[in-house]
């Protein structure tokens, strides 16, 4: 195959932890040519959609070959992962929109547009029987006493990853209204409140999922004094079995994941609830490639070699 991987700059990411590296590393050692480039060097010439992309070579860590960067066309690519990082802004915005041009001429991981559509935190809203108890609203006087309902509140931005802006409302927490003025700008821009679980401290489940398929259940034990459970803010993870509200989660959404096209997602799971989808960068695969005896990592390879042959 000749894959394209669209991500944040090469020399950003974690060469040891980073799943955009992980899945470039698999599939150079299927074989594969591995191209990178950024949502800024795809371009649209007259209907046609070009990447201006450079060659990654490599063997367990991954770098840019000596040579010159190459104009393709998406069309003579047989697959392309889009692995950007949050936030869904504009440029990321018009990245899925040049990506529609190629829709068709090319597999696309995931489907761009279900990752205009597919907001990481409200997507799991469509499934409110496997969520804990979530309000999304700029009220501040109702975040207030939603957090006073449940014993405690989660807050968390639409459009964060890794644990940023993720914070606690605690009922009668003297700093309580100004995190909440500040969290949704003076009461104009609308956050999640989410039942705080405290079964995360029993870890939060990050559950890769391929096709609607679990490829196994990575768990991230929080830093001591923390209990956002990203890997990126201290979290320990290990791998575990999956369990049967695990098994009940996947099956009410992998129906949904197939049809819009989201084929490789993160799912995180706090005491049997699902609390977000993460559609656009899921992470946890070198994790749980290095933890278990099985190469998740190259499970994906495989299967998009074979989706993009069966096209
Ligand atoms: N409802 C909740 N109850 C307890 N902890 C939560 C809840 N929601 C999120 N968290 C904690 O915060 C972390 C980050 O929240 P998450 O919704 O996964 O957003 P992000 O996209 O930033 O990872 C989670 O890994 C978990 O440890
Ligand atoms: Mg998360």
């Amino acid at each position: 195959m000749d894959l394209l991987v669209i991500m944040d700059p090469l020399e950003n990411a974690d060469p040891d932890g980073d799943t955009s590296i992980g899945l470039m590393a698999a599939a150079l050692e299927r074989g594969h040519r591995v191209r990178h480039c950024m949502a800024g060097d795809l371009s649209l010439v007259e209907g046609t959609v070009r990447a201006d992309t450079r060659i990654v070579v490599g063997s367990g860590g991954v770098r840019f070959d000596d040579g010159r960067p190459e104009l393709i066309d998406l069309a003579d690519i047989d697959a392309v992962l889009v692995r950007t990082d949050p936030p869904v802004d504009t440029d990321y915005l018009n990245m899925t929109l040049l990506l529609e041009f190629a829709r068709g001429q090319t597999l696309i991981v995931n489907d761009p547009r279900a990752l205009r559509e597919a907001n990481e935190k409200l997507y799991a809203c469509r499934f409110p029987d496997l969520m804990p108890a979530t309000l999304v609203t700029a009220d501040q006087a109702a975040l207030c006493a939603f957090a006073a309902e449940h014993g405690a509140a989660v807050l968390k931005p639409l459009d964060g990853h890794g644990g940023e802006g993720v914070c606690l409302l605690k009922p009668g927490d003297p700093d309580g209204p100004a995190l909440v003025t500040e969290r949704t700008a003076g009461g104009t821009r609308p956050v999640m409140a989410q039942r705080f679980l405290p079964e995360v401290y029993d870890g939060d489940r990050r559950i890769l999922l391929l096709d609607g398929v679990p490829l196994g259940v990575l768990r991230r034990m929080p830093a001591p004094g923390e209990f956002r459970a990203n890997i990126g803010l201290g979290a320990v993870a290990d791998v575990v079995d999956l369990d049967d509200s695990d098994r009940r989660i996947i099956d009410a959404l992998a129906p949904a994941l197939r049809a819009d096209g989201l084929w490789f997602v993160g799912i995180d799971v706090i005491g049997g609830h699902l609390s977000e989808v993460n559609v656009t960068s899921p992470t946890g695969l070198r994790q749980l490639s290095r933890l278990s005896s099985a190469r998740p990592d190259l499970t994906v390879i495989d299967w998009v070699e074979e989706r993009s042959r069966a096209r």
